[in-house]
């Protein structure tokens, strides 16, 4: 027992004895030098570590709020909007957006604002018409004069070797009846564009393309399209625009319908003329202009003009653009370009000047669906608000201005 104590105790002294030579040398080891650079470097070690912990943290949690912020951008905003509240909302974003454009100048269209050349024409209905379908203004052998605007569709005034869809603006005028619309008094408007559909072919979809890009740039409108199943539209949009020859060389259609009394239709455009363009080589910002300049200097031009009947909901469907119908073309018109100068000074600032919409028309052949009644305030509201803007007065057309243009 006493050895055992003693040992105990012995061992006890011994163990002081290290625990202190111990503490002794770890005391020396901690104020030598080695130990201190061991030490700072456990303790960078450490640090990098904390840094490289809370950067990922960091970087975790940005990523979190940009996938919150496009999802509250993209869903929460897609209540049920009527058609109303969506034209309105379109028609102060698009005001804003042309604010923002045209700061620094006279303000142009927010769509289609380059304009590729206004040409005088005459639009004659066929003689031969059938009976079922004289009304409104197509009334059989009768002749309108017309004031035809063509432009590119993109937003912003760009170089023709853009490839684009192109627009057509065609105004009948001494055009008599009763009317839609007010606004103008002896006009009737046929806006077309070369492509059969609309691909943005519902007031939705148009909204979700002016409110997405315009407010959240166009990767929210790509996530929001691809989202609501909507990836065809961004298709058809990036394989529609074209390098085209010249704006006498293209077909043109409504896209969205139109009264003809009781029935429905579009129209659809083709050209007829003897005289075509080529493609320049290399494409210049304005070939499309010297192409149409050049061949109505040099011939006249002709397109004939077809409708296309409604039939059901399932192959003629009114309120989907985007939907090409399936119904025969039927030929109606034809619309003649005289030989002229398109290039004039009096031409061009006319062309900022004129007013072109769906519902510059009889009634007998008003704007038919929701796409075209959101169009016709969309149009006429901010074309006041850009004449408005620019100190400038609406023209009315007349058959005088028709008769005096040069
Ligand atoms: C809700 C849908 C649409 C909106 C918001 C819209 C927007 C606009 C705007 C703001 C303008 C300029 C109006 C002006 O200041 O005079 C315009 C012009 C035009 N739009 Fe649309 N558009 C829509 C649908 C369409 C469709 C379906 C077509 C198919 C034919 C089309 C073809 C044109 C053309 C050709 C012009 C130029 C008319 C001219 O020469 O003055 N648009 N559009």
């Amino acid at each position: 027992m006493a050895k055992n104590t003693h040992n105990s105790r012995c061992k006890g002294k011994e163990r002081i004895g290290i625990t202190g030579k111990l503490a002794e040398y770890t005391q020396h080891k901690r104020t030598s030098t080695p130990y201190i650079l061991l030490h700072r470097s456990i303790n960078r070690t450490k640090i990098e570590l904390m840094k490289k912990t809370l950067k990922w943290v960091g970087l975790a949690i940005l990523a979190l709020v940009v996938v919150l912020g496009i999802y509250l951008a993209i869903v929460l905003p897609m209540g049920e909007k009527s058609d109303a509240e969506m034209t309105d909302e379109m028609i102060d974003i698009l005001r804003g957006k042309m604010v923002e454009d045209y700061r620094n100048g006279e303000m142009k269209r927010d769509a289609h604002p380059k304009c590729l050349g206004l040409a005088k024409g005459v639009f004659t209905v066929d003689s031969t018409l059938d009976t079922n379908l004289n009304i409104g203004v197509f009334q059989a052998g009768k002749s309108y004069p017309a004031i035809l605007r063509f432009s590119n569709a993109s937003g912003t005034v760009e170089s023709d070797a853009q490839k684009d869809f192109r627009g057509l603006g065609i105004k009948l005028i001494g055009v008599e009846g009763t009317r839609y619309d007010s606004t103008e008094i002896n006009s009737q408007d046929f806006i077309l564009m070369t492509n059969p559909t609309m691909p943005l072919g519902t007031v939705r979809l148009f909204y979700y393309a002016v409110y997405y890009s315009i407010q959240h740039g166009k990767l929210a409108l790509l996530a929001k399209m691809i989202l609501s199943g909507n990836m065809n539209v961004l298709k058809q949009l990036a394989n529609g625009p074209k390098h085209d020859t010249s704006p006498l060389d293209i077909t043109y259609w409504s896209t969205t319908p139109y009264a003809l009394g009781s029935s429905v239709v579009k129209y659809k455009l083709v050209p007829t003329s003897k005289t075509k363009s080529s493609l320049p080589n290399p494409l210049s910002d304005h070939y499309l202009t010297e192409n149409l300049k050049a061949q109505l200097e040099k011939d006249s031009a002709s397109f004939d003009f077809y409708i296309q009947l409604f039939e059901n909901e399932q192959n003629t469907p009114v309120e989907d653009a985007a939907i090409e119908w399936q119904s025969p073309f039927v030929k109606v018109a034809t619309l003649s370009l005289p030989k002229q100068d398109i290039d004039t000074k009096t031409r061009w600032q006319l062309a900022e000047q004129l007013f072109y919409s769906p519902a510059n028309a009889l009634e007998a052949n008003r704007p038919v669906g929701g796409l075209n009644i959101a169009r016709a305030k969309i149009y006429r509201t901010l074309t006041e608000f850009r004449h408005e803007t620019n100190g400038q007065e609406l023209t009315k057309p007349s058959l005088e201005l028709f008769r005096s243009l040069k």
